[in-house]
């Protein structure tokens, strides 16, 4: 039998209604998350709370579905995110250096968030500008070829932010 032969729908028979019964909570939820994460910046313990017994998922599915995705945050995040690359050719270009220095100057390490929630810092594999390393990105937007000079004009442009 080959491939177009198949009827994948009769094959799964049932399994296809708890599969689409699956799909369709799992695009709720997906949905949910980026309109709570668009008003408070990250996904609050109490609307997850709220959205777990308004849709009648239970909670440890609401976590373990958002946890799944990278891009939803369950501590709050900072006005700026300052994301600093670790990757290969950033690392090798000094990228330590580049951490350490924004650590320093905003007394926070990786992961954490300034007590004025004025930035969030990060690390990253890589942001796919390897040509400019060492590279943390602004928000959305990349600074490269990082030196020492261009480190302090990161950090003051955060802090003027
Ligand atoms: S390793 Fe830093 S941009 Fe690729």
């Amino acid at each position: 039998m080959n491939v177009e032969e198949l009827n994948v729908d009769e094959k799964i028979g049932n399994v296809k209604d708890v599969l689409s019964e699956a799909q369709k909570k799992r695009g709720v939820l997906i949905h949910a998350f980026q309109s709570i994460q668009k008003e408070h910046n990250y996904l609050p313990e109490d609307v997850l709370n709220s959205l777990s017994k308004k849709l009648n998922i239970p909670l440890s599915e609401v976590y373990s579905t958002a946890s799944f995705y990278k891009h939803f945050y369950f501590k709050p995040r900072g006005r700026n995110v300052v994301c600093v690359c670790v990757g290969t050719a950033c690392h090798v270009r000094g990228a330590s250096k580049v951490l350490e220095k924004i650590e320093e100057s905003f007394g926070i390490k990786e992961g954490e968030t300034t007590a004025d929630m004025a930035m969030t810092l990060e690390t990253v594999g890589c942001v796919g500008c390897c040509g400019l390393a060492p590279v943390v990105t602004v928000n959305e937007e990349v600074v490269g070829d990082l030196n020492p000079k261009k480190v302090d004009e990161v950090i003051t442009m955060v802090e003027e932010k």
